[in-house]
């Protein structure tokens, strides 16, 4: 691992799989999300003992209040820009071509960062369908400044996508959507695997709500580990880019905790099976227009 010169208090990274995006740069599958994360002490606590247990990413947005505590607590940790990935996004009252641009570079001066490893349109709603299609432009121009190494998408369907497709070249590296047992979508998964869409799931543990369903208990229990890993380890067996939110170090421990074991084929598709066990959202992008 590297350390910068001069610097030994770098903690030692986890050996958790990355993954190579379709625009080119590698992605660890698991991230920490900060989403009702306090702005403050809090978000800098967790975000510096997720490092500490070796996280190499972080998920925030605009709308969560906290980039710059994120960008604190990376910044304090010592560890080598190019090895910690940074996620934020574009809130929806930002859409625009220009809009777009100046929000990204807010984002990037609260992160006080060089970069951002990833930036996202945070979900489909907007002005209008042509006021997120020029949110791509704009998102499409930061990354050839170098704002952003990678662009992408969150909670966009499929006819989102296909719109976004007819009128950009460029192929969004990720979708970030509510994506767990009781929510998974199949047709959503395949068309992004077809393209080349990384598919990141947010509300990976169900905000802890179906941590007592009997499914996910018992598979838990065959294995010796927690309802939050067996969801977190479906996510993974699927290929999906998980970002479990805590604020507590013994539960940022726990959910890295899933790259040392496997869900058999059988407890996939048991899980699989829970779909359309409701999200925990009210949120719905299909009524999006
Ligand atoms: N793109 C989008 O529209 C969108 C929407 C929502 C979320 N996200 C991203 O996805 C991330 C994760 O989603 P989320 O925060 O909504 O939900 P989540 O990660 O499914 O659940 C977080 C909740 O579970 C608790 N928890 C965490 N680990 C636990 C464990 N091992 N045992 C028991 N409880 C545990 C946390 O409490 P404590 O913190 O108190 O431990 C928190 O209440 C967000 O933080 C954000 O980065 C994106």
């Amino acid at each position: 691992m590297g350390i910068d010169p001069g610097v030994s208090a770098a903690p030692a990274p986890l050996r958790d799989p990355r993954v190579r995006l379709n625009q080119g740069t590698e992605i660890p599958m698991l991230g920490l999300g900060v989403y009702q994360s306090p702005p403050g002490p809090v978000t800098q606590q967790a975000v510096s003992w997720a490092l500490e247990l070796g996280y190499r990413h972080i998920d925030t947005a605009t709308l969560y209040e906290n980039e710059a505590d994120v960008g604190q607590a990376v910044r304090a940790s010592h560890i080598p820009r190019e090895e910690v990935f940074v996620t934020t996004k574009l809130w929806h009252t930002e859409q625009g071509f220009e809009r777009s641009q100046r929000a990204a570079r807010a984002s990037l001066d609260r992160l006080g960062l060089s970069y951002i490893d990833l930036y996202l349109i945070h979900s489909p709603r907007a002005n209008s369908p042509q006021d997120r299609i020029d949110s791509w432009k704009g998102l499409e121009e930061l990354q050839r400044e170098g704002v952003c190494r990678a662009i992408g998408v969150s909670n966009y369907t499929v006819r989102h996508l296909e719109e976004l497709a007819a009128s950009s070249k460029t192929v969004p590296a990720v979708n970030q959507v509510e994506f767990h047992p009781f929510v998974y979508d199949p047709d959503l998964a395949d068309y992004c695997e077809r393209r080349g869409i990384r598919l990141e799931a947010w509300a990976p543990l169900t905000r802890g709500l179906r941590f007592e369903d009997a499914t996910v208990s018992t598979i838990a229990r065959a294995h010796g580990r927690t309802p939050a890993q067996i969801l977190l380890r479906w996510g993974i067996e699927h290929g999906f880019i998980v970002l479990p939110k805590s604020v507590h170090r013994e539960r940022i421990a726990e959910n890295a905790q899933i790259f040392d074991f496997s869900l058999t084929r059988d407890e996939v598709t048991r899980l699989d099976g829970l779909r359309g066990g409701g999200g925990v959202s009210r949120m719905n992008p299909a009524q999006i227009p």
